[in-house]
Order: structure tokens, then sequence, then C-alpha cells
């Protein structure tokens, strides 16, 4: 199901910012314009990623420091050893919708 979640210009580029769908919580990440979307929580011990470090393409989960991949959710450093899920995004006449 495709969900309208937010106008483009809400997340800056090189930004995330946390959105709960359908009571899911997600991160949509700007990355040079170009927007993805996946779990906030941290696979490794349910941490908000939403709080932690985006690094270029990586997010750093705020707790113990897992890094994954924000194009395809794969984890990069433990602790954590799950890959997160990623989510199909679109965005029409700037708005973003994303695929859940
Ligand atoms: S909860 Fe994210 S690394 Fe531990």
């Amino acid at each position: 199901m495709l969900i309208k979640i937010a106008k483009t210009n809400e997340i800056s580029a090189g930004a995330m910012k946390r959105f709960t769908v359908r009571g899911k919580k997600i991160i949509i990440v700007n990355l040079e314009e170009k927007f993805y979307a996946l779990d906030d929580t941290c696979s490794h011990n349910q941490c908000s990623l939403s709080k932690g470090e985006l690094e270029g393409g990586i997010i750093i989960c705020p707790c113990h420091g897992a890094r994954f991949d924000v194009s395809t959710g794969k984890v990069l450093a433990l602790p954590a050893v799950k890959d997160l899920k990623i989510y199909p995004v679109q965005i029409k006449k700037d708005y973003l919708y994303v695929e859940i």
C-alpha cells in the first residue's frame, strides 16, 4: 500500500526524520535529494536510529554503534547482525510516498 508521508522539503538534504506509518516507525533519509525509507528500530536492541548519526550513506545507532547502509538496510558493523527492512519511496508532486 502506497502511503503519503510528507512534503519533500520537510527533510533537508543530508538529514533524516522519523515518521509513524500505520503503527510502524520508519525513518526517511534525504541523501543528495534521493530519498530512502527504512525501519527506525535498530535490529540489535531496538534503539531509535533517528536519534543516531548520519554519515554519508550510513546510519550509526546511538546506543551501541551498529552501522547500516541507508540504501540497502544492510548491517555494516556489529553489534547488530540483522539487516533493516527498507521500503520503496516515490515522489509525486513534491510529496513523498512510501510503500508499506
Ligand atoms: S541498539 Fe543499536 S547497536 Fe545496540
